[in-house]
């Protein structure tokens, strides 16, 4: 059956401090002269090598909870740690990847170059070639191969977007921070870099965070799901997915899947039902 609001075992992960974590966290936002607060009093906890998503209403605070995760919004109150270490200090020692709503590739660059210069950047003792072969290998683990030349206004926003992804993936974070990494991507093509993400994560025990719109990618990517709400904006509900894997589009048939399905719905349908009241 559907556990709710239980911690997941991970590799015994559960037990161990958390690999990211936020307590008591609240951020404010200065807006029109005043302060807005955005998140309110959140916890949240996410073991080593879990897959969590975050799915919530548009304006409940997802990115903004992402952010503070890389450091780069400022807590107004609470705690928040990043592999034991303040969130700028875990980004600054290159233990977190960032995938953004907007890709931002630098437009004077190929893809290849925007793939691996910031591990160019930051390992020098590994070499250029070295570094342009893993952007390589992770451009053909995107399905970029072929553009690798190509610079970015030369793409489609998909295209862009599945770069980003190569750009952090070469990295080789231990944490990967992705917001809607999907979003621009055609249904098809969505499911396909959804798997191999899982697939990647399987294979390189990443802690994964993913802020999607999808149910249904929250379910078949997750180990846990955290529904955010609004007034205040928090986490209203986690939700532990205890799907069998390897996952694949024959998760879709388990029951569970359809019981999870309906409890995430009816969480969003209720927190957009009071969105009128935050306005
Ligand atoms: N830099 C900023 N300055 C002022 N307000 C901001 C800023 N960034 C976000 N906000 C406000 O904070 C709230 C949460 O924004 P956030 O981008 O975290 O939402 P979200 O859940 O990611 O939404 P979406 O699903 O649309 O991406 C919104 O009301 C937004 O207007
Ligand atoms: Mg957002």
């Amino acid at each position: 059956m559907v556990a709710l609001a239980r911690p997941i075992d991970v590799a015994g992960a559960a037990r161990a401090a958390p690999h990211l974590g936020a307590s008591g966290l609240s951020i404010a936002y200065a807006a029109r002269g005043r302060r807005q607060t955005v998140l309110h009093d959140v916890d949240i906890e996410i073991p080593r090598g879990a897959f969590v998503s975050l799915i919530g209403a548009s304006g409940c605070g997802k990115s903004t909870l992402l952010k503070a995760f890389a450091g780069l919004v400022e807590p107004a109150a609470g705690t928040i740690e990043v592999a034991g270490l303040t969130p700028r200090e875990a980004v600054k020692r290159r233990l977190v990847g960032l995938v953004f709503q907007d890709a931002t590739l630098l437009p004077w660059k190929s893809l290849l170059d925007n793939t691996s210069f910031l591990l160019e950047i930051a390992d020098k003792a590994l070499g250029r070639r070295a570094a342009r072969a893993r952007a390589h290998d992770m451009l053909r683990l995107v399905g970029l191969e072929g553009a690798a030349d190509k610079r970015p206004g030369q793409l489609s926003g998909g295209m862009r977007q599945r770069a980003a992804i190569a750009r952090a993936l070469t990295l080789d974070p231990e944490i990967l921070l992705m917001d809607e990494p999907f979003g621009a991507l055609d249904a098809i093509t969505r499911e396909a870099m959804s798997l191999s993400l899982l697939d990647i994560w399987e294979r390189t025990g990443k802690t994964i965070v993913l802020v999607t719109h999808s149910i249904d990618e929250a379910i078949l990517l997750s180990s846990e799901v955290h529904v955010m709400g609004l007034r205040p904006a928090r986490i209203v509900e986690t939700l532990a997915v205890e799907l069998p894997r390897p996952r694949g589009e024959q998760s879709y048939g388990d029951p569970r899947f359809g019981v999870l399905e309906q409890r995430l719905r009816a969480q969003l349908l209720h927190s957009h039902a009071h969105r009128g009241d935050e306005r």
